[in-house]
């Protein structure tokens, strides 16, 4: 089974309206029509605008970096999947490690937003991992198993298959420490085992599984190699054009 790979940009809190165009247009003018590999920019709720004009009739698809479960209502300063999808939003990240920790993000939340995200056609990027402490305790896969379970519940296979996995090591992200590929396709092999108990093994042969933490030109290749790496989750890399291009090019030469 070949999956489709993906490289999704994470702008996180950077870039504003204009800046995040800039960016935009510079990517799409190296690799903005079909490369084989799904592209995904994820910049600030204010650049979803800009970014997703520039975007008009490019094959690169324009991701949130979160969502409220909620339809609408008295939420002040959060936003619905509607208001998403009016800007031609097709992804959504949730579950990212910063909203865990600095927003206090659970399992159970994660997963209405997840459960939200579908019912209103957008693809969900769920971000799971473990930090320092759980992997130096020897809890990284149950700590996965847990965030996994806990955001997919009530989700069918029909539905799993269009949610993507990001695993991101929190250890890993932002601080040049890159998972080595075997960490990293240990855990990937390891959700892509549980997604089959959930959700049966042809929805998990199915599932785009992307790595996250410090992924850069200089490691990409070599993660993108391993059997159940589809793609990556890129933070600091992805604010470049010339960075994330290579990490696209180095995408279409893993397929
Ligand atoms: P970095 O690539 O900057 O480590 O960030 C990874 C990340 O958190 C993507 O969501």
């Amino acid at each position: 089974m070949i999956r489709k790979k993906v490289i999704a940009g994470n702008w996180k809190m950077n870039k504003t309206a204009a800046d995040g165009a800039a960016l935009a247009k510079d990517i799409c003018t190296e690799i903005g029509r079909e490369t084989g590999v799904d592209i995904v920019l994820c910049p600030p709720f204010t650049a979803l605008e800009s970014v997703g004009r520039t975007l008009e009739g490019m094959a690169i698809k324009l991701g949130a970096q979160n969502m409220h479960p909620e339809k609408n209502g008295a939420f002040t300063g959060e936003v619905a999947a509607e208001m998403l999808r009016t800007l031609y939003v097709t992804h959504v990240i949730l579950g990212h490690s910063e909203r865990r920790a600095y927003f206090g993000e659970t399992d159970a939340l994660i997963n209405q937003k997840v459960l939200a995200a579908l019912a209103n056609e957008l693809r969900p990027i769920l971000c799971v991992g473990e930090t320092l402490a759980e992997r130096e305790a020897n809890q990284t896969l149950a700590v996965v198993q847990r965030q996994i379970e806990g955001a997919l519940a009530g989700v069918k296979p029909e539905q799993a298959i269009s949610v993507i996995v990001a695993y991101e090591p929190v250890w890993a992200i932002g601080t040049g420490k890159v998972a080595t590929t075997a960490q990293a396709q240990e855990v990937h092999a390891f959700i892509r085992g549980l997604l089959g108990k959930l959700h049966g093994t042809a929805a998990a042969q199915k599932v785009r599984l992307l790595y996250g933490g410090s992924m850069k030109p200089a490691n990409a290749a070599e993660l993108l190699a391993q059997p159940d790496i589809d793609g990556g989750l890129v933070g600091g890399a992805s604010l470049e054009a010339r960075s994330f291009v290579e990490l696209v090019r180095a995408a279409v030469a893993a397929r």
